[in-house]
């Protein structure tokens, strides 16, 4: 039995995320997590926020916050949005932890004893009055293209055209709005990943399962162009990482930081300590030091397109050019874009649904069913109000609900709160117990290779199996003339809902415990024996009707939160 270790791309912190974020990483992440723990497979699966860097700074002091006051208390915010969302991550890190810090610190240290660190010396705008090197986004001056005023230092927002800090006109300062602007040298670490662009190209090109999305991003990044570039890993900011070699100050680095990107991957270690050290766990090297037993242990990441570059070159460079035995992933799994009604997500001008607002208006079961039945795997998806409405009410309400509803009211109506016990399986009845067994199959190897979308599907079809058998066997109508060959339809039927619940966990969790509760079933054991777990139920066995296990969405709840949602949040 291999050890999976799971992380999801770390949510930045400045801010809550929006649904197009939640299914690029965290949710697939926790579908694959519920499903191989479902499947009795030892699983690690941790993420964290993201912290460091200018948007967590300048999110604080649009707060008026100290950013570590700020950051802790978005951590929280993040975490109970997460925990709303059924998100079952054995820890939830903070790339600030000091476990980060020092790892951090050291594999700089490494680094740069691998003759893998360069120092360079460049320019940049240095602001008199704020006594400090201001990066890109605390610039803002006129377009020289547009002449739009408020362009900031790296783009216009207005013209989209690409700029440096001194092609600004009247350049500023957005903390103290002064121009008192000059270039001045500054000293800079560059983690000199050219050197390893053989080893990486070598070791992407054994990747031959991974997804084209990872592995065609990965290549562009290595080939195009000069190829792949040195990267600056310091900035010129208060908040971050210090510079240090390893536990060592390193001379002519006071006072700056790790670049954000630098950190925040190697948090994905850190975490697993942030987990014993929170008394979660026990020994976090066994699932991240190859020489500690972690060479057994089948590493995935989850992550949106944007993420890529990082995860299949920089981060693999740190860990490789470190020559410590850390593990590598084994897979990346990347996502491409959701989009919102016609048009893009966007968290700074607060278009779509974010992840407080959807919890607010319906239960997590219903995004998560629709997210990952419409994961963005192979193209860009689009989330519209319709698509939302219809998903809702044909798979959750219609089909699963409906089938869960019918059939136990029937019984009740008919043979009591209990499995009936008398009739016999005819050849309808084994025809779909022979059908769910080879869906069941064909799930279990969509899940396995985390075929998000064709899991929905083949997961959707075992639902509507049952539908589909009662609709043609009608126990109701058998019941007129034949009510021992009604009461084993009805066990039959009875009986695909445990196994529908164990089955659903992964995607719909609440709705599933609902579902088990009802059946007065406890034990959510995989079906690996599809026809034995179907009768599981004996007769006798008690049950409730369950509540509505899902409401549909109406024309009028579909039109008002189409309008809601429109417009800007703040
Ligand atoms: O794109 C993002 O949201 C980043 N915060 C992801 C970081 S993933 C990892 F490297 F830590
Ligand atoms: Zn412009």
């Amino acid at each position: 039995m291999a050890r999976h270790l799971i992380t999801s791309a770390i949510p930045y912190i400045n801010g809550i995320k929006h649904l197009g974020n939640l299914v690029g990483s965290q949710l697939p992440a926790d579908l694959y997590a519920r499903y191989l723990r479902a499947r009795g497979e030892e699983v690690l699966f941790l993420c964290a926020t993201d912290e460091h860097g200018t948007p967590a700074e300048l999110a604080a002091a649009k707060a008026g916050k100290p950013v570590e006051a700020y950051c802790a208390e978005m951590h929280e915010v993040q975490a109970e949005i997460a925990q709303g969302f059924g998100l079952s991550f054995d820890h939830f890190g903070r790339s600030s932890s000091v476990q980060n810090q020092k790892l951090t610190q050291h594999f700089a240290g490494v680094l740069a004893d691998e003759g893998l660190i360069e120092e360079v010396t460049e320019k940049q705008v240095y602001s008199i009055a704020d006594g400090r090197f201001l990066p890109d986004r605390y610039i803002e001056g006129t377009c020289p293209n547009c002449g739009f005023t408020s362009a900031r230092g790296d783009q216009c927002d207005n013209c989209t055209k690409q700029l440096d800090p001194v092609d600004l006109i009247d350049a500023r300062s957005t903390i103290s709005g002064s121009t008192e602007l000059e270039m001045r040298d500054t000293k800079h670490l560059f983690l000199r990943q050219s050197l390893m662009k053989d080893r990486l190209d070598a070791w992407i090109n054994e990747k031959t399962d991974w997804p084209v999305l990872t592995t065609s991003i990965a290549r562009k990044w290595l080939h195009d162009g000069d190829g792949l570039q040195d990267r600056g890993i310091t900035r010129d900011l208060n908040w971050g990482v210090p510079v240090k070699r390893g536990d060592a100050e390193w001379p002519g680095m006071e006072g700056k930081v790790f670049y954000v990107w630098f950190d925040a991957p190697i948090e994905y270690i850190a975490c697993a300590q942030e987990w014993v050290d929170a008394g979660k766990g026990q020994d976090w090297e066994r699932w991240w030091r190859t020489d500690k037993g972690a060479d057994d242990v089948r590493y995935t990441q989850f992550m949106g397109k944007d993420n890529v570059p990082f995860h299949t070159l920089s981060f693999p460079a740190t860990i490789m050019g470190s020559n410590e035995p850390w593990k590598l992933v084994d897979y990346i799994k990347s996502f491409n874009y959701l989009t919102y009604d016609g048009g893009q997500f966007s968290t700074s001008r607060g278009r779509g649904v974010f992840m407080d607002q959807a919890l607010d208006i319906l239960p997590a079961d219903y995004w998560r069913w629709w997210l990952l039945s419409h994961a963005p795997e192979t193209s860009d998806a689009e989330f519209t109000w319709e698509n939302f409405q219809t998903s809702v009410n044909k798979d959750l309400a219609d089909v699963l609900g409906n089938f869960v509803s019918r059939i136990t009211k029937f019984c009740r109506a008919k043979f009591g709160e209990a499995v009936p016990e008398a009739g016999e399986y005819g050849p309808a009845e084994e025809a779909l117990i022979a059908d769910i067994t080879a869906r069941v199959a064909r799930y279990q190897d969509h899940m396995a290779t985390i075929e998000v979308r064709k899991s929905a599907q083949e997961l959707r079809a075992i639902w509507a199996a049952g539908n589909e058998y009662l609709q043609a066997e009608a126990p109701w109508t058998t019941f007129k003339t034949d009510p021992d060959k009604a009461a084993a339809q009805v066990r039959l039927a009875l009986n695909l809902i445990p196994l529908y619940a164990t089955l659903s966990a992964p995607f719909i969790p609440a709705a599933a415990q609902s579902m088990l509760e009802a059946m007065h079933v406890s034990d959510t054991t995989w079906p690996d024996d599809v026809p034995a777990a179907l009768g599981q139920l004996a007769p006798g066995h008690g049950f409730e009707v369950p509540e509505v296990l899902f409401a549909k969405i109406t024309d009028e709840d579909r039109e008002a939160w189409s309008e809601r949602f429109a417009g800007i949040r703040d």
